[in-house]
C-alpha cells in the first residue's frame, strides 16, 4: 500500500508543478513601509518601473500627467539606438512585450520619429512593464530581492536587455530584477581552472550578467583572442543568450555558447549563491545552459572559452530584383551546397526580402584561396543574372569582419518596432539529394506567404536562415549525453545544419488585440510546413514563437525535460522563477492573459 501511495502523492507533485500553488501577490498589496524596509537591504537600489515613453505621454494609468518634453525627445531620439535603449529599464526591443497584447494597454510609439501623433491620441498604460524593480549592483541585491520575493510572494521577472523574443523579461504586477548594470571589470583569465576542478580548462574571460557582446568583443580582441557570441553587439551574453544555447557565426568551428561556458555562478530561488561547472553543480550547470532564461537561477558571473585569433574569411552579398525564378535558383544554391559549406565551416546569416535576397557568412576553416573556391557555384549564380562578383574578404579578426553585419543590423531594426518570428531547426537529413528541392521550394514560399497577406505590418523579413552548426563533430566527450559538461539544449542542435526563421515586423503603435493576435498567428503559421517537413527536429528556444508546438520536443527534447524538471523541482519548489509565458515551465495562473489567443 505505501508505496504507491508515495507513487500517488509523487505524481500529484509532479502535475502541480508549473500550475499555480503559490498564492500571487499583487504589487500594490504591499504598504509603502514595507517596500522602504526592502529598498534598504537592497541598498536604496529599489526602483519604480515605468514604460521608456511614459514621459512623452498626457495620461499615464489612467491620470492626467504634465509630459516631460525634454526627456521624451530624448527616449524618442535615441530610442533606436540599441546601445542607448538597453540602457533603459522601460524599453523592450521587441516593443509589444512593454503592452499587454490582449487589451491593447501599453505606451509604445510609433516607428517614425519623432512620433508626436501617439502620445496625444493614445494614452500610456503599464502593461507588462514591472512596476517595481530592483536595478542590481551586487549578488546580495538578487539574493535578497529572491528571498523578499519569496516570502511575498510577488512574481519576479529577470531582466538583462530586454532583447527576448518571447517577452520572458516582461510581465504584467511583478518586481523586476534588472541585471544590466552588474559589470564588473571583464578579466582574461588564462589557463583558466574552474573552482573545484583539478586541471585547466584553457584560456577564458569572466564577466558580470549584464555584460554586452560588445564590449567583450573589444576586450578579447584587444587580448589576441576570439569568443563565439551573438551577432547583435548589445545581446546580453550571461542572460538569455546562454540560457537558450547561443548560436555565434563562430559556432561552426567554436560550438554554441553552451559549449563555451567553463562556469556559471548563480543565485537559488533560495537566496543561496553557488557556483556551477563541469566539477560541481553539475545538474544545475546542465539546466543553465539550455533550460531557459530566469528559469533555474538567476546568473551573477559567466566564464567562458575565448581562442586564439585568426584570420576569417567573409562574404557578403545582396541578390536584389531578380525575380522569383531567380529566387527560387539562390534557394537551391543554398540548400544544394547547405552541407559541404557547413563542412568548410561556413556560419552566418542569409536575409530574404520579397525584393531578393542576402548573405553574410564567414568561416576561419578555409584560406582565401579555398574560400574563393567554395563560393564558385554563388559566383556562377551571379555571372548569370549579372550580379557583380561574389567578393571573399580576409580580416584579421572576427570583430572586424562582423561590423558589416552589424551595420546592416543597425538600417534593419527599425526603432519602436514590434516583432513575431519562428524557428526550426533544420538538420542534416532534411539536406540528403532527395528532400533538396523540398526544402528549397518551402524556404522559397516564406516569401510568398509574407505577400499574400493583408497584414497593417512593415512587412519586412530580415532574417530567414542562420547557419549555426556542425561542431558536434568535434565536440568532446564530456560535453556528449552522460557527460559532466553536457547542455540541456535540444538535441536537434547537434545534427542542424541551418536555423530558418520567418520574421514579421510591425509598426509599435499597432496594439490593437485582433490585429497584433493575426500577426503572431501568421508567423506561427507560417513554419507549419517546415515543422512538417522536419519531424522530430526542434526550435531554437531564443528565436521560437511562444506558442510552439510540442515545445517540450522542440526546445529540449523528451528526456532533457525530464532531468530539467527534476532539477527545477529540487532548486525552485515554490516556482518563483518563472519563465515562458506561451509555453514551457508555465505558471499557470492567469496573469499570463496578456498573451494574444494564437492558436496551434
Ligand atoms: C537584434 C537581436 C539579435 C540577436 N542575435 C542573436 C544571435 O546572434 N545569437 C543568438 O543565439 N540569439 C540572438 N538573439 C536572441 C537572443 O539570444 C535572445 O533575445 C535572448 O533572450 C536575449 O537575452 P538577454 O538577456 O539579452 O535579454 P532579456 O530580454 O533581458 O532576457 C532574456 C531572458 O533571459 C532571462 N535572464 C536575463 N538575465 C538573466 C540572468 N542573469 N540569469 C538568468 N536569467 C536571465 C530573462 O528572465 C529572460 O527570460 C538576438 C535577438 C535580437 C533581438
Ligand atoms: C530607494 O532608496 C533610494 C535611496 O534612499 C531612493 O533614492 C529611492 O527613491 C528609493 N526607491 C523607492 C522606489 O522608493
Ligand atoms: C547610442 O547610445 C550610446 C549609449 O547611450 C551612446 O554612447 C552613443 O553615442 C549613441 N550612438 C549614436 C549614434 O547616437
Ligand atoms: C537552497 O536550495 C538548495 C538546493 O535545493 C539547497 O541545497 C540549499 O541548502 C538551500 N539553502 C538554504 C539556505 O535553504
Amino acid at each position: 500500500m505505501a508505496p504507491l501511495y508515495l507513487g500517488l502523492l509523487a505524481s500529484l507533485a509532479v502535475n502541480s508543478l508549473g500550475l499555480a500553488f503559490t498564492r500571487r501577490a499583487s504589487i500594490a498589496s504591499i504598504s509603502t513601509a514595507d517596500w522602504d524596509a526592502f529598498n534598504a537591504t537592497v541598498s536604496g537600489n529599489l526602483r519604480n518601473g515605468e514604460p521608456m515613453l511614459a514621459p512623452c505621454y498626457t495620461r499615464y494609468n489612467g491620470a492626467p500627467q504634465t509630459p516631460n518634453l525634454e526627456q521624451c525627445a530624448n527616449v524618442q531620439k535615441n530610442g533606436g539606438n540599441l546601445s542607448f535603449a538597453t540602457e533603459q529599464f522601460g524599453l523592450y526591443v521587441n516593443s509589444q512585450w512593454g503592452g499587454c497584447q490582449a487589451t491593447g494597454e501599453s505606451c509604445t510609439f510609433g516607428a517614425i520619429r519623432p512620433d508626436v501623433l501617439t502620445p496625444i491620441l493614445d494614452s500610456c498604460e503599464q502593461g507588462s512593464v514591472p512596476s517595481k524593480y530592483v536595478d542590481v549592483r551586487s549578488v546580495e541585491d538578487v539574493q535578497r530581492a529572491l528571498v523578499f520575493a519569496g516570502e511575498r510572494g510577488v512574481r519576479l521577472v529577470v531582466k538583462n536587455t530586454g532583447h527576448d523574443y518571447m517577452g520572458r523579461s516582461s510581465a504584467p504586477d511583478s518586481l523586476g530584477l534588472w541585471m544590466h548594470n552588474l559589470q564588473p571589470p571583464i578579466e582574461l583569465n588564462e589557463e583558466f581552472v574552474p573552482e573545484g576542478c583539478d586541471e585547466s580548462t584553457g584560456d577564458a574571460t569572466t564577466f558580470g550578467a549584464g555584460q554586452q557582446f560588445g564590449e567583450i568583443y573589444d576586450f578579447v580582441e584587444g587580448h589576441g583572442y576570439r569568443i563565439a557570441g551573438g551577432s547583435s553587439l548589445t545581446v546580453g551574453a550571461a542572460g538569455g543568450w546562454i540560457t537558450g544555447g547561443g548560436h555565434s557565426m563562430l559556432t561552426n568551428e567554436l560550438g554554441l555558447g553552451v559549449d563555451n561556458v567553463q562556469q556559471l555562478k548563480a543565485v537559488l530561488p533560495n537566496g543561496t549563491h553557488v557556483t556551477a561547472n563541469r566539477c560541481q553543480n553539475q545538474d544545475l550547470f546542465f539546466a543553465l545552459r539550455g533550460g531557459g532564461g530566469g528559469t533555474f537561477a538567476v546568473i551573477t558571473e559567466m566564464t567562458s572559452r575565448v581562442h586564439p585569433r585568426k584570420d576569417m574569411q567573409f562574404v557578403q552579398m545582396g541578390f536584389t530584383n531578380i525575380g522569383p525564378a531567380a529566387q527560387s535558383e539562390l534557394m537551391e544554391i543554398l540548400v544544394g551546397n547547405g552541407e559541404k559549406w557547413a563542412s568548410e565551416g561556413w556560419g552566418g546569416y542569409v536575409y530574404c526580402f520579397s525584393v531578393g535576397t542576402g548573405l553574410f557568412i564567414g568561416t576561419g576553416l578555409l584560406t582565401h584561396e579555398e574560400a574563393v573556391e567554395s563560393m564558385n557555384p554563388l559566383s556562377e549564380f551571379a555571372t548569370k543574372f549579372n550580379l557583380g562578383i561574389v567578393k571573399v574578404e580576409t580580416t584579421e579578426n572576427f570583430r572586424e569582419g562582423l561590423q558589416d553585419f552589424v551595420d546592416l543590423q543597425v538600417i534593419g531594426i527599425a526603432p519602436g518596432s514590434a516583432w513575431a518570428l519562428s524557428s526550426r531547426i533544420v538538420k542534416r537529413e532534411s539536406f540528403a539529394e532527395e528532400k533538396q528541392a523540398g526544402l528549397a521550394s518551402i524556404l522559397t514560399d516564406f516569401l510568398n506567404v509574407q505577400q499574400e497577406l493583408l497584414e497593417p505590418s512593415l512587412q519586412i523579413l530580415v532574417l530567414c536562415l542562420t547557419m549555426p552548426s556542425v561542431y558536434s563533430q568535434n565536440m568532446p566527450e564530456s560535453d556528449r549525453p552522460g557527460g559532466p559538461g553536457e547542455a540541456s539544449i535540444s538535441p536537434a542542435w547537434r545534427d542542424g545544419i541551418w536555423q530558418a526563421l520567418h520574421f514579421r515586423s510591425y509598426d509599435g503603435s499597432i496594439t490593437d488585440p485582433k490585429l497584433v493576435r493575426r500577426i503572431a498567428q501568421n508567423a506561427h503559421d507560417a513554419m507549419n510546413p517546415l515543422r512538417a517537413f522536419t519531424p522530430g527536429s526542434g526550435a531554437y528556444i531564443n528565436e521560437a514563437d511562444p506558442w510552439e508546438p510540442d515545445y517540450i520536443e522542440s526546445f529540449w527534447g523528451e528526456e532533457n525535460y525530464a532531468r530539467l524538471l527534476g532539477i527545477k523541482r529540487e532548486v525552485d519548489p515554490e516556482n518563483l522563477l518563472m519563465v515562458h509565458k506561451g509555453v514551457g515551465w508555465e505558471e499557470n495562473d492567469g496573469r499570463f492573459s496578456c498573451y494574444p489567443d494564437v492558436q496551434l
